[in-house]
């Protein structure tokens, strides 16, 4: 790293920058006494075990052990490398990194090739929309969008644009603005035929939504077809820039809105998102025409715990919603489900109903995930069937058993025996039949049943002494360092027991070789292994006496170097038991002294 951006440039960004508004970007924050508290945006959770220090700079999940300073955040959550985290934090902080160019050359090839990718598809945002709302070539496509119920004002909201009926009118348009081929290829924006080299437009007549990153950047575009074209949708191939199961369809825009109203609505398609986009429902995402990966998830659960699935009404958008909402539970989600009449999709409901419908009659009486479940279970039943019928209550009694809360396992249990006339009592007891042979079944697998809300584990569970007593040290080597040298000195050239610990010192007496004054997160840049880091991090959460006396240090130090000797005897009481075993008194004698010894010195 200092090879390429200066020390000093990246100490310049570290003061500049306050973790708490970086990661706010990504992770609700609430202010709890000294600390911010949220979900964890690395692993998927109800409750938040997720903190971020102000004072220290860095942040810590007690769930999963992330940790670290704002350089190991945005590393880890976008996956970029430490210079390009330093750049984009240098830009947010206003700091020239004066970067120097030969040493950065190749770094630069990389990122010249991704600009030009980035700025082909802003060009490109810009002339489609052109050609739709200005141009007789794009007149018959507006038409088509104006027809369809799309206005003026989403239209240009959205940037919907028209790619021209012709081979290689981009082709030219961009290499006249020298875009190299190669690039445009990688880009996904032309196609290199076959057998002659020659290229050609990927996207022809068709209407274009661009794509947007979730910093507002065109990364890709997705054309429909005017007529009956197939296929109706074409997207951009994924490229170094674009990556469809990481990205929701209008996730920039929606991203305020989601935080405001504490609620994302996913839909299936961009029509979707745009006519309830029209229609006041401003907090609508969408995939790409691809189910729902972890990656969404994740995005989403970053920002909002609570969700209501507004797919299609038809046969694969009930089975879609019914998957999507699955992997959304298990992801901690709240959800709901909003179903249409006649198996329309949000875009023809608005159309044929209106806007006001839509929020109060789909979006507004959407259903909670288990009375979705209810009416999903039923689908291509009989309920006449008797048969049919006791598939059906198995399946809900069986759903019923996963609700966590006994209110509502009764609430549900209520429900089904009222509309099929059962005994409650029947019910309740068949219920926690199933339930606990649901439990037995599921050992070692996935727990079918979900457990009440867990409670962040502890920072430090109950650890030995020696160990506790090598964090605390640690936390005040950390924070002063002349405790850092005395521990030094007063360990004699022994180390600690845990290796993880005595790597950790090795490296704080190596930072402060060459920094005055103690910074935990830049001590946590110095530091190369990312298991390293997670421990001064957990070290750095723990609260300790402000003063160390001489006292509790001793105590401390006595502590580590006691366990060593502990061990010594217990290795000396095995070689006595041999001695006396194989009748060597003599031998036995000595080290029965020893033994003597060493438990003496516990006693310092
Ligand atoms: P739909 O077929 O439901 O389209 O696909 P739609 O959203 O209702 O579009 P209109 O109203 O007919 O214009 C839903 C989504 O699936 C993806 C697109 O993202 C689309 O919005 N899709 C669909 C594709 O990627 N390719 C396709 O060929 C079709
Ligand atoms: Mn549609």
């Amino acid at each position: 790293m200092a090879d390429l951006i200066a020390e000093e440039k990246i100490n310049q960004i570290r003061q500049a920058i306050d973790i708490v508004e970086i990661i706010g970007d990504y992770v609700q924050l609430k202010k709890q006494g000294r600390n911010y508290f949220g979900l964890c945006p690395f692993h998927g959770e109800n409750t938040p075990s997720f903190s971020v220090s102000p004072d220290k700079q860095i942040f810590h999940c007690f769930g999963c052990g992330a940790g670290g300073n704002v350089f190991s955040f945005l590393m880890e959550l976008e996956g970029i490398s430490f210079q390009e985290t330093a750049i984009r934090l240098a830009e947010k902080a206003q700091i020239d990194l004066q970067i120097n160019p030969t040493q950065f050359s190749k770094q630069k090839s990389i990122s010249k090739e991704l600009q030009a990718m980035y700025d082909a598809h802003e060009l490109l945002r810009k002339f489609y929309h052109h050609l739709l709302v200005n141009t007789k070539d794009g007149q018959h496509a507006l038409e088509y969008l104006l027809n369809r119920g799309f206005t003026r004002d989403s239209i240009d909201k959205f940037q919907v644009g028209y790619s021209l009926n012709s081979w290689d009118f981009i082709y030219k348009f961009l290499l006249k603005r020298d875009f190299q081929p190669e690039w445009m290829e990688k880009a996904g924006l032309v196609i290199k035929r076959e057998r002659d080299g020659t290229f050609f437009d990927r996207f022809r007549d068709r209407i274009m939504f661009p794509i947007f990153d979730r910093n507002g950047k065109t990364i890709a575009f997705s054309g429909r077809a005017l007529g009956a074209d197939e296929p109706k949708y074409l997207n951009s191939p994924e490229t170094a820039i674009f990556n469809k199961s990481k990205i929701l369809y209008n996730f920039h825009l929606a991203r305020p809105h989601i935080r405001k109203t504490q609620h994302v609505i996913l839909f299936e398609g961009f029509a979707d998102v745009i006519a309830a986009d029209r229609s006041g429902v401003e907090n609508g995402v969408a995939t790409m025409g691809t189910s729902l990966t972890d990656e969404h998830i994740s995005l989403i659960r970053q920002n909002v715990q609570s969700i209501t699935i507004c797919y299609d009404s038809d046969k694969a958008g009930v089975e879609a919603a019914f998957r999507a909402g699955k992997h959304l539970s298990e992801a901690g989600c709240s959800i709901k489900v909003s179903l249409m009449p006649d198996r329309l999709d949000p875009d023809e409901y608005i159309k044929k109903y209106g806007d006001e419908k839509f929020r109060i009659e789909v979006i507004g009486a959407s259903l909670t995930w288990m009375s979705f479940k209810f009416l999903y279970f039923r689908r291509e039943k009989n309920l006449q069937d008797e048969g049919d019928r006791l598939t059906y209550i198995e399946e809900i009694l069986k759903e019923i058993s996963s609700l966590p809360k006994a209110v509502e396992r009764d609430h549900y249990l209520r429900q089904l025996a009222s509309e099929f006339s059962l005994s409650l009592d029947a019910l309740k007891q068949q219920q926690k039949q199933n339930y606990f042979a649901e439990k037995r079944n599921s050992k070692g697998q996935k727990q079918a049943v979900v457990m009440p809300l867990s409670i962040p584990k502890q920072v430090n569970e109950l650890k030995p002494a020696h160990y506790t007593a090598e964090m605390r040290l640690i936390k005040h080597m950390l924070k002063s360092r002349d405790v850092a040298y005395k521990v030094q000195e007063l360990l004699h050239g022994n180390t600690f027991n845990i290796d993880e610990h005595q790597a950790i010192i090795t490296y704080l007496l190596g930072f402060y070789e060459d920094h005055i004054n103690p910074d935990p997160s830049a001590f946590l840049n110095y530091i190369q292994d990312d298991k390293l880091r997670r421990i001064v991090v957990n070290i750095e959460m723990m609260s300790i006496n402000e003063d160390l006396s001489d006292q509790e240090l001793n105590d401390y130090i006595k502590q580590v170097l006691n366990y060593q000797k502990w061990l010594k005897i217990k290795e000396k009481e095995m070689e006595e038991k041999v001695a006396e075993r194989e009748q060597d008194f003599k031998k036995a004698a000595t080290i029965a002294m020893e033994i003597i010894q060493l438990r003496k010195s516990l006693k310092i």
